[in-house]
């Protein structure tokens, strides 16, 4: 972003993608973290004087327009951050974009609307996403530029993230730059002991990084959904807790290669039904059980997993412990963001990835500044942490 302020934005046209994919509930924002982690790099602009046109997606509507997925309530948001008018065009790249993007002055900003209304976004067709792309280049005039700041999007490679990234000079904004900064850290010269705890509901979204994270960190927490297919595969069963039975054969495989770093709880919250008000009780993991389901943690692995975070040096999270949405299950994710808190207050580097818990972290009332990091990529920093290559970002070494 230094390079393209530096060359000059003043009056020119600049396209900026960010990750705007806010949890909504009953069109109300419930967690404005990606929002706010897009301010810096807008404001920049403005304040240079570009006419910046934004684009972002939320949800994942299918190619054509949905209302209930409509960026309004982000471009209000956006708006009252910002303290400036963000316009919304009323379509992508239809007539209302152009007409908008036509009638800009310096320092006017103007969101695009969801860029996944538009089929042509998330095709596996080059042709068609650069079509789309091209359109996206015609908003900003010829001597536009590109800013790549949509971190949490980075590993899709899709029209607005990769394609016009081709067609136009490019940049990465400051939130990407931060971004990378962080994961560069907790991947190489990382300070030990290291500990990464991963929760979330399948262990197949999380297969590639334990393969990859394993054999680097001293200790590797698994909780959550997830556990429940570990806990299967030692032979325990698991009642109706969710469970990927086509997966047990795979965690058999990774607790005989990396038991010795793997920490699986060893107590569960056990619930009659998925309900708040669910009745519940304590199981060792080690007898399991037939009934019910396993909603969260238990005290006693709360206490094991606390113990081992409260002493690392580097830490990375990604994924509840529990069904922390309700109070009677969060005590496993607020155990674990406390402990990582606490590990940080006495000099650790901690990094929080994915949305549910940065959104769990932010229920909690723990505030952003009590880690080192809160990463807005959820699947962008998986991806960067198994050692793939990430579209968005390679694309932008090689035309950027
Ligand atoms: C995210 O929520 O992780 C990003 O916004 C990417 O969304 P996607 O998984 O629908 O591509």
């Amino acid at each position: 972003l230094k390079d393209l302020l530096a060359e000059g934005v003043s009056g020119r046209g600049v396209l900026v993608r960010s990750d705007l994919n806010v949890p909504l509930e009953g069109g109300e924002i419930t967690d404005a973290g990606r929002i706010l982690a897009s301010v810096p790099t807008l404001r920049q602009l403005l304040d240079a004087g570009a006419k910046v046109i934004v684009t972002a997606h939320l949800g994942r509507p299918k190619g054509e327009p949905d209302a209930a997925l409509s960026l309004a309530p982000i471009a209000a948001r956006l708006s009252t951050e910002l303290g400036r008018n963000v316009q919304l065009a009323g379509d992508v790249v239809g007539s209302d974009a152009l007409a908008r993007a036509e009638g800009l002055t310096d320092g006017d900003i103007l969101l695009l609307e969801n860029i996944r209304f538009d089929p042509r976004e998330t095709s596996k067709d080059d042709a068609e996403r650069t079509k789309l792309a091209t359109a996206l280049v015609e908003l900003v005039g010829d001597d536009g530029a590109f800013v790549s700041d949509g971190f949490g999007v980075v590993h899709r490679k899709q029209a607005s993230v990769y394609d016009v990234a081709k067609l136009l000079p490019s940049y990465a904004g400051d939130l990407v730059a931060t971004e990378l900064d962080v994961l560069t850290r907790i991947t190489t010269d990382t300070e030990q002991p290291y500990a990464v705890v991963l929760g979330g509901s399948k262990v197949s979204d999380k297969l590639a990084v334990i393969e990859a994270l394993a054999p680097k960190v001293d200790t590797l927490v698994i909780g959550g959904g997830m556990a429940f297919t570990f806990i299967k595969a030692q032979g325990s069963p698991v009642g109706d807790s969710l469970l990927q039975e086509d997966m047990i054969d795979t965690c058999k495989d990774l607790l005989e290669r990396f038991g010795d770093v793997i920490h699986l709880p060893h107590d569960i919250v056990v619930a009659d039904k998925f309900a708040p008000d669910a009745a519940t009780s304590i199981a060792m993991t080690s007898d399991g059980f037939t009934e019910g389901m396993g909603l969260d943690i238990g005290p006693g692995s709360v206490e094991r997993f606390a113990a081992v975070l409260r002493s690392a040096k580097t830490v990375f999270w990604n994924g509840p412990m529990g069904v922390f949405e309700f109070e009677m299950f969060a005590a496993g994710t607020r155990g674990v963001a406390e402990a990582i808190v606490a590990a940080t207050a006495d000099g650790a580097f901690s990094v929080v990835g994915g949305g549910d818990s940065a959104a769990a972290v932010r229920s909690f009332g723990l505030s952003d500044d009590a880690f080192s990091h809160i990463s807005t990529g959820g699947g962008a920093s998986l991806e960067y942490l198994e050692g793939k290559e990430l579209p968005g970002l390679a694309v932008l070494e090689t035309e950027g």
